[in-house]
């Protein structure tokens, strides 16, 4: 598959969601779909790497799947903490950049302290930014937004007319970064889950049936070569753009 190097999205957001189908389906319990989908990671990581996207953020849980079953949250939890052990030499080594959006200080204690170890060492890189979505809900972090910015109001360091989109933007989770131009969800259902509801006003969405842990590099590409099929208008006329 030929990509455009020169029209590749600057940044890829991806709702890694089916898993759970997956493994249950081939009368596996749902613990070895999120198994796999580790593997899945590894994959997409190294293919985003490899097509020099800079920014990669991957949906990983959210402020609503704590209500998930006990042992369901603790397996994901575990495996979260194995994948940052295990993979901290290849994002050294690959001038990978972790960074994680969401309530993060709600994470369990262990899963936090070697996040943020990861973070700490790999600020530096600079090939790819991969961003990690964790106790991320669209609406809690805009209601996170909204408590900064009162507090600022109220202390005189913002005044009402201040309040402006940029300022919006970085008071959110995901200040610095560019909007998705492409966000993708696997696993068959149509709708965002609580996901970037701020960031992804203009981004081109592409639904797949594939469940997570059968996305693989060819995947990824066939997302990107079907966005760069498409005309973004932002509003504009097709004569315009
Ligand atoms: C996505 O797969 C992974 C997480 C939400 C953590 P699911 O576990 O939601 O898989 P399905 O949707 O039940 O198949
Ligand atoms: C969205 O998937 C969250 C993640 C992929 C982390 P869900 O499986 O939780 O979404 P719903 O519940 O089907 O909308
Ligand atoms: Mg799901």
């Amino acid at each position: 598959m030929q990509l455009d190097p020169d029209n590749l999205p600057k940044h890829i957001a991806i709702i890694m969601d089916g898993n759970g189908r997956w493994a249950q389906a081939q009368g596996l319990i749902r613990l070895m779909g999120h198994k796999a989908g580790v593997k899945a990671v590894k994959e997409i990581v190294e293919a985003a790497r490899e097509l020099a996207i800079p920014v990669l953020t991957l949906y990983a849980f959210s402020t609503e799947n704590w209500n998930r079953p006990h042992d369901e949250v603790s397996g994901l939890m575990t495996l979260l903490k194995n994948y940052l052990k295990s993979e901290l030499e290849a994002m050294l080594k690959n001038d990978i950049q972790l960074r994680a959006i969401g309530d993060l200080q709600k994470l369990p204690a262990d899963v936090y302290d070697i996040l943020s170890e990861t973070m700490e060492r790999t600020k530096g890189n600079k090939a790819l930014i991969l961003n990690l979505a964790l106790n991320y809900g669209g609406r809690n972090e805009l209601v996170h937004a909204i408590k900064d910015i009162g507090r600022k109001l109220l202390s005189g360091k913002v005044q009402v007319d201040d309040i402006s989109e940029d300022l919006v933007n970085n008071h959110l989770y995901t200040r610095g970064l560019p909007d998705p131009d492409l966000l993708i969800r696997t696993g068959g259902e149509a709708r965002l889950s609580n996901f970037l509801l701020w960031q992804s006003s203009y981004s081109e969405i592409y639904f797949t049936d594939t469940p997570w842990p059968e996305f693989n590099k060819e995947s990824l590409k066939k997302a990107i070569a079907d966005y760069q099929q498409r005309q973004r208008r932002f509003g504009k006329t097709g004569e315009q753009v």
